[in-house]
């Protein structure tokens, strides 16, 4: 868990709409990371989600609209001790009224009168029936409340509480716990990497021998998509990520690339490599594939018993190639995962690939490297040489990452 995670104030507006169900486990990610939580329910939102079991998973008392300039509360003024406290304001489900509320600087209950009183960053999570998620006021709405400053997110497509489909579903909650991290990101890095578009490849590569059966490598894309997350984090324009196949869920906000072999990510990494600013290659790219991959599956009986010779043709090298052809002022940090001679193969690596950085981990360490949660890396640079040691989450040490390549 990122430091900075910890120890945050959230206030969470929950409003009237069905998604209002989900507020309990959205609370439950942020008591995880030791957050502490203020919740406001509006009335509608009371009839949806129990007041109790929100304030047993926030150890809190929940505010509710009865609170809102009662004789008992009236001298702590709630809207203005929980605007004051937070560092964000999260909204989620938010409906149509409360976006209004938002977009108006409507301050006649509780949470909208939180909403306008607030300095904190606010994020909002508009969900509905499609229908009136199209409706030009509600498009209005979520004009003028980004005008205004605010994260409006919009709704996911899917199926609705109303049995209809279309645009409207809150998303779940690891979606809502990334928007209000970033939020809550360091101020100073929050725009380090803004307007700029930042390319990442993660996770392995399949070789297909036959039609089920390939040679690949265990590569979570944990540390591709730390990469990429930390680079939307930072306020990134663009963040495209090409994937080999991993079970993790994406950052929100990249546009997602699915391949399988290595000639695929190729093919895709150079049709988007020109516009990018930053290149990361985090993939375990295969470097040997079927000459000749077969059609249909390969039979034991065909073979009578003997053993089997497979012959393997060499792929490209993806990040040598993206180096030959390197634009004026791109910035290509290349992966290289290394079971000897960590730092002499690294330096290797970086003059060879023509690279700017390169992020070496020892993969023979329990902790490091494929599969695990966790990293150990030596960062080198063309110019400078070693630019960095770093240990932790992948997390962190993507973040630290980085940092060193954009000289903090
Ligand atoms: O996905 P995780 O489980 O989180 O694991 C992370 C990781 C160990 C996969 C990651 O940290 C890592 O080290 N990725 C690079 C793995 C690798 O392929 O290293 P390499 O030393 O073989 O290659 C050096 C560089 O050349 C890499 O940037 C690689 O993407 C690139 N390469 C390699 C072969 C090839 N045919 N094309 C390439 O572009």
């Amino acid at each position: 868990m990122s430091r900075w995670k910890t120890d945050r104030r959230i206030v969470y507006g929950v409003s009237g709409g069905i998604a209002a169900y989900k507020a309990p486990l959205v609370v439950r990610g942020w008591a995880k990371a030791k957050c502490d939580v203020e919740t406001i329910l509006t009335e509608a939102a009371e009839t949806l989600v129990s007041p109790l079991a929100l304030s047993t998973l926030t150890n809190r008392r929940v505010w509710r609209e009865r609170d809102f300039l009662s004789v008992e509360c009236g001298w702590e003024i709630p809207h203005i001790t929980l605007a004051d406290w937070a560092e964000v304001v999260v909204v989620a489900p938010c409906t149509a009224n409360v976006l209004r509320l938002a977009a108006q600087g409507d301050s006649a209950t509780l949470l909208g009168a939180t909403l306008l009183a607030t300095r904190a960053p606010v994020v909002l999570f508009p969900a509905m029936n499609v229908h009136m998620w199209e409706h030009a006021t509600t498009q209005a709405n979520v004009e003028k409340a980004r005008t205004l400053g605010y994260e409006v997110v919009r709704p996911e497509e899917g199926f609705l509480a109303c049995n209809t489909s279309g645009t409207g579903r809150m998303p779940d909650p690891p979606v809502i716990w990334e928007y209000v991290w970033k939020a809550l990101y360091p101020a100073d890095k929050r725009s380090s990497l803004a307007g700029k578009t930042v390319l990442v490849t993660a996770g392995p590569t399949r070789e297909y021998l036959d039609p089920v059966r390939f040679i690949s490598n265990p590569s979570s894309g944990r540390m591709g998509y730390a990469m990429a997350r930390d680079a939307w984090r930072r306020g990134a324009e663009n963040v495209i990520l090409v994937t080999g196949p991993v079970e993790i869920p994406p950052p929100p906000c990249a546009e997602v690339v699915h391949v399988e072999s290595a000639a695929q990510m190729m093919e895709e990494c150079l049709k988007r490599s020109e516009r990018a600013d930053f290149i990361v290659k985090a993939a375990a790219v295969g470097d040997y594939r079927a000459a000749e991959p077969r059609d249909q599956k390969l039979k034991r009986a065909e073979n009578g018993g003997a053993n089997l010779w497979l012959e393997l043709a060499e792929n490209p090298d993806i990040v040598r190639e993206l180096g030959s052809r390197k634009p004026q002022g791109q910035v290509i940090i290349g992966f290289a995962a290394e079971t000897q001679d960590l730092e002499e193969n690294a330096r290797r690596k970086i003059a060879a690939k023509n690279l700017d950085f390169i992020v070496a981990n020892d993969v023979s360490a329990e902790d490091a490297g494929f599969g695990v949660e966790t990293n150990r890396v030596k960062i080198f640079s063309s110019a400078a040489g070693l630019a960095g040691e770093l240990e932790g989450t992948k997390e962190e040490v993507a973040e630290g990452i980085w940092d060193r390549i954009l000289g903090r």
